[in-house]
């Protein structure tokens, strides 16, 4: 991704989700790796900003959709060590809307709610009831793939500026 390129999609983003960014619930992601060296948080925020860059071009309710897809993945635990009752997979998304409730990082509407707890579809058998859904569940395997394949080396740059302008 060219940095100069993405201004002023950075600057829209983080007007988005800059209180959002600097959650200490939210930058706690940092702390955990999610695939190969890649925090969490850097997936989400690659995720989201995939997501957002896609709903505001096709005219969808951007704000509502970034702000889920930022947090979809806020369950707060290393999955490598920390193991749950359900495998991973299943367990994670409850755990995320359990976190976003319990530490008030944001209020969620039911079509946001459905979004995180569904990102998992096809896994899970109900598949998401909106278009911020399915974008998500999306961008969450392209980005997963990519960062499993070492390729998310591009969006770097670009998360270095969203953290340099949204978290402080
Ligand atoms: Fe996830
Ligand atoms: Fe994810």
């Amino acid at each position: 991704m060219n940095i100069l390129k993405e201004k002023n999609w950075i600057e829209s983003y983080c007007g988005e989700v800059g209180d959002l960014l600097k959650n200490s619930k939210v930058q706690e992601m940092k702390n955990y790796p999610h695939h190969g060296k890649i925090s969490t948080h850097f997936h989400s925020v690659y995720v989201s900003y995939i997501v957002y860059k896609a709903s505001v071009k096709m005219g969808a309710d951007a704000r509502s959709i970034v702000r889920a897809s930022l947090l979809h993945d806020l369950y707060l635990y290393d999955w490598h060590t920390t193991k749950h009752e359900e495998k991973h997979a299943w367990y994670h998304p409850k755990a995320a809307v359990k976190n976003i409730e319990k530490y008030k990082v944001s209020d969620l509407t039911p079509m946001q709610r459905d979004m995180i707890l569904s990102h998992m579809w096809p896994l899970h058998k109900t598949p998401p009831n909106s278009v911020g859904g399915f974008l998500l569940t999306w961008a969450d395997k392209y980005c997963a793939d990519r960062e499993l394949l070492y390729h998310a080396k591009g969006f770097i740059p670009v998360y270095n500026e969203i953290l340099r302008r949204g978290e402080n």
